[in-house]
């Protein structure tokens, strides 16, 4: 499928977010037409929005509006060439503190999305920001042994990593609202012959990641290591992620969206894989390595919903569209904190001047 051959926009829900925006970025770049529909809810991405209008104009129009309003998902929705839908609510923490704004914008939300595809755009391509949290804790204590600071699966074969065979097991209100869109979007594929596809992602950093102590943990460390702040782990740092680098994921993204007629109905699984993962207190001793800092942290307990270990298995995503991550850890870091570090002298450059 050729995205790039007419000048209806692709639109991206969610696109001033972290991997919105740069999805958007790579999608004008290659030169479609991009439509983008923000509520703005997360802190710093209007910042993102004035990136986007800096770099690429009026390729790239932004519409301020919620997913859990039908009225501008569907005016947008019945102009678009396809729709990638990231608009969410993407934090375990505060879905723990208040379920149900957290099921109206990730499940209600994505509802709304995919009605407006059947009703008013069926033949547009769909595909939806899944996650890793839809497999629960997927793994025993007695499955995992502690080697130095990570966890590692005891069974070989599951140290290869998680594919898309690992049964469901929604864990907490995030993991639940984020699943039960996951099933839609899959679902939509097989009843009503929607151009759906789920991407269930493992965890993504990069530049333009607004990271906190809620979520986009990596971009977090960077950050209170620049800033000098003292870390809380929860847990005992030993929990291991497969990170990937935002470009890649974009690449994933398009690979999907660009071979729509195989991966159509499809669930993959989407990562760093097993030579990208890290545990915390691996990443802290990389960003200590790495900036000559010392990074204080200190512990609490764990959060519920919390996997110790978990590792993607990218090999259904690389045997249908050729896709396979390219940036190793050490590099994806260097190009956040070199990000980060410029917005950080940036912003002191203003305090001083102020
Ligand atoms: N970053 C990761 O590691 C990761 C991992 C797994 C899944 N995901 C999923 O990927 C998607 C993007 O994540 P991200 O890291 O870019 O997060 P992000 O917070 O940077 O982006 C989400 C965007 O959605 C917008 N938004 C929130 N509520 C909205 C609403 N009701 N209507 C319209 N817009 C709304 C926010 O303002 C933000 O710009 C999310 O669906 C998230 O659940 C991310």
């Amino acid at each position: 499928m050729n995205m790039t051959r007419d000048n209806k926009p692709v639109l991206i829900t969610g696109g001033c977010g972290f991997i919105g925006c740069n999805l958007a970025d790579r999608l004008a770049t290659r030169g479609d037409q991009v439509a983008v529909l923000d509520n703005h809810a997360r802190a710093g991405v209007r910042e993102n929005a004035q990136w986007l209008k800096s770099r690429h104009g009026d390729r790239i129009a932004i519409v301020t509006g919620d997913v859990r309003d039908s009225i501008p998902v569907i005016e947008l929705v019945r102009e678009a060439k396809a729709v990638l839908h990231l608009a969410a609510q993407v934090a375990v923490t505060s879905s723990v503190d208040d379920p149900v704004d957290d099921f109206e914008i990730n499940a209600r939300g994505t509802l709304n999305v995919l009605e407006a595809v059947r009703l008013h755009n069926p033949c547009a391509p769909v595909l939806f920001a899944s996650t890793n949290k839809v497999y629960g804790r997927l793994i025993r204590d007695n499955q995992i042994a502690r080697i130095d600071q990570r966890y590692q699966p005891i069974d070989p074969v599951l140290a290869a990593g998680v594919s898309e065979a690992a049964p469901l097991d929604l864990y907490s209100p995030y993991g639940c609202s984020k699943g039960a869109a996951d099933q839609y979007v899959h679902d939509y594929a097989r009843v009503y012959g929607l151009r759906t596809a789920v991407l269930r992602m493992s965890c993504i950093y990069g530049p333009r990641q607004f990271g906190n102590e809620d979520q986009g943990w990596i971009a977090h460390f960077l950050l209170s290591a620049l800033r000098g702040m003292r870390l809380t782990i929860y847990g005992d740092g030993c929990q291991v992620r497969d990170a990937l680098f935002v470009g890649d994921a974009v690449e994933a993204w398009l690979a999907v969206l660009d071979n729509i007629e195989t991966t159509r109905g499809r669930v993959f699984n989407l990562g760093g894989g097993p030579s990208n993962a890290v545990s915390l207190l691996e990443l802290i001793a990389l960003i200590s390595q790495g900036s000559g800092a010392k990074i204080q942290f200190g512990f609490a307990d764990w959060r519920p919903g919390d996997q110790p270990w978990y590792v993607t298995d990218v090999s259904a995503l690389t045997a249908a569209t050729g896709w396979q991550p390219k940036t190793p850890l050490v590099t994806g870091l260097g190009a956040l904190q070199s990000w980060l570090t410029a917005r950080f002298m940036q912003q002191r450059g203003q305090e001083a001047l102020a």
